[in-house]
């Protein structure tokens, strides 16, 4: 009778006892589009218990219940068909038109003539820039009847992977400025004397992936300018285009600039937002050639698209319009000051503790902690052990390889909007306990191999 029972029990898909039913006892489809359906509060409850072991984003909207209906009530518009959603597409149009303002894009005749999209996020926007820098150096050159075969791009040896991405599938030529073991940023002057007739431009990092260092943009372009080259520079500001302008607004980093001819800006990093959304912008159209930009008429009117996306839902950009509106410059300093001011105080307890701290603190960076182990712990452990004896209570805080020519380990702690100072209190609390079991086990494992 029992097994009967449980037979009958198990055969049954349609019970309130999710892991009671059939599906409980069946691997998740991985492989075949199942052939049945799945009654909702199952499939809801497998799909979101399987998620149970990401890890935790803190990120929550400060105002969430707005935000998140916002959101919800957008997500299912496309943005791309300005035919059918005009609004979300203008909506699109004020944030291009807000960041082009903050980032002190050129105006004629009072209006912005900065140019700019939506996009999936930096890389996206990155793929779009050095496209444009390549037809323009393309274009130029085939006028003037010289060789396109070989163009040539120059960035440091520490950009973000998109970079190389960039540089391969477009077939462009990666010409590195190498980081060193105390250098960790682009050198302007190295940088400049790489430019040669292939050159379509030069990147500069506000804000590096690896110790959120701002790369020196106001450098490269004086030495551009005194020595008469017009090499454009690309402002890779995916973190620290939402920073810098709120809390050092005197760094010359963007199209102030003369030869700063676009920047791209992540809104899913500092702008607050959830992942998948980010921006291009360039100092005016004569930046971005008309051979990227399409007209499309079948959504019903006539439409310019570039972007190398098509679809893509209006979800994310109405929440960093509803971000930008809500915050306005007030609230995004208020934030990002009090971020530099605990990645600030996180780095000194850190140096107290014997690490050496790689990143650059009162508001001259990100809000972010780059760091390593000082030489005389260095001997016992490395950052990978910290790193996961950490994971063991719960914190994040990766160790990975700076780029191969500076060789070394380092850590790295991204101070969120969540991330108060009593979160940062327990971090340190349990890095200091991290370092004593590794001390400890290592005297261990010593005394075991005397014995
Ligand atoms: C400097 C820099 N550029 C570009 C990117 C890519 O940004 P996204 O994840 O928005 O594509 C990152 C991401 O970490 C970054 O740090």
């Amino acid at each position: 009778m029992a097994g009967q029972l449980s037979k009958h029990f198990r055969g049954s898909s349609r019970t309130s006892n999710v892991y009671g039913s059939r599906f409980a006892s069946q691997h998740m489809p991985a492989q075949f589009f199942p052939e049945e359906e799945m009654p909702k509060e199952v499939a809801y409850r497998m799909i979101k218990d399987d998620l149970i072991l990401d890890g935790h984003p803190m990120l929550k909207y400060s105002t969430l219940e707005e935000a998140e209906k916002l959101i919800a009530e957008s997500s299912n518009k496309n943005v791309v068909d300005q035919e059918e959603y005009p609004k979300s597409v203008d909506t699109e149009h004020r944030c291009i038109n807000i960041l082009a303002n903050l980032f002190h894009a050129p105006t004629g005749n009072n209006e912005n003539m900065a140019i700019g999209t939506a996009c999936i996020g930096s890389s996206e926007a990155i793929m779009l820039a050095v496209l444009a820098m390549k037809k323009r150096w393309q274009n130029a050159r085939k006028a003037a009847e010289q060789d396109t075969s070989c163009p040539n791009l120059i960035m440091s040896s520490g950009v973000q992977v998109c970079w190389e991405k960039a540089a391969r599938y477009f077939e462009i030529e990666e010409k590195l400025v190498p980081c060193t073991s105390t250098r960790y940023v682009i050198d302007p002057v190295q940088a400049v004397e790489l430019v040669d007739e292939n050159t379509i431009g030069i990147c500069a990092i506000l804000g590096t992936t690896y110790t959120g260092q701002y790369e020196d943009v106001k450098g490269i372009n004086d030495l551009l300018v005194q020595r008469g080259l017009d090499t454009p520079i690309h402002v890779d500001a995916a973190s620290g285009g939402f920073v810098a302008p709120f809390v050092n607004p005197s760094l010359e980093w963007d199209f102030t600039l003369s030869n700063v001819v676009s920047i791209n800006v992540s809104g899913h990093k500092y702008g607050l937002v959830y992942p998948g959304i980010g921006w291009a912008l360039w100092r005016s159209s004569s930046y971005l050639p008309d051979d990227l930009i399409f007209n499309i008429d079948y959504l019903g009117s006539d439409q310019l698209n570039f972007t190398l996306n098509f679809s893509k839902s209006a979800s994310h950009i109405i929440a960093q319009y509803y971000q930008m509106i809500r915050l306005g410059k007030r609230g995004y300093t208020a934030i990002m000051t009090n971020l530099t001011d605990t990645a600030d105080y996180l780095s000194s307890q850190l140096s107290a503790l014997g690490f050496i701290i790689m990143s650059e603190g009162g508001g001259h960076g990100l809000p972010v902690v780059a760091f390593r182990l000082g030489p005389e712990q260095g001997i016992l452990f490395d950052e990978f052990a910290v790193s996961a004896k950490l994971r063991e209570r719960g914190w994040i805080v990766p160790a990975y390889k700076m780029a191969a020519d500076a060789g070394m380990s380092m850590m790295r702690a991204v101070v969120r909007e969540e991330f108060s100072r009593s979160r940062c209190e327990s971090l340190v609390c349990d890095i200091r306990w991290a370092l004593k079991a590794l001390v400890e086990r290592e005297v261990l494992n010593v005394q075991r191999y005397q014995a």
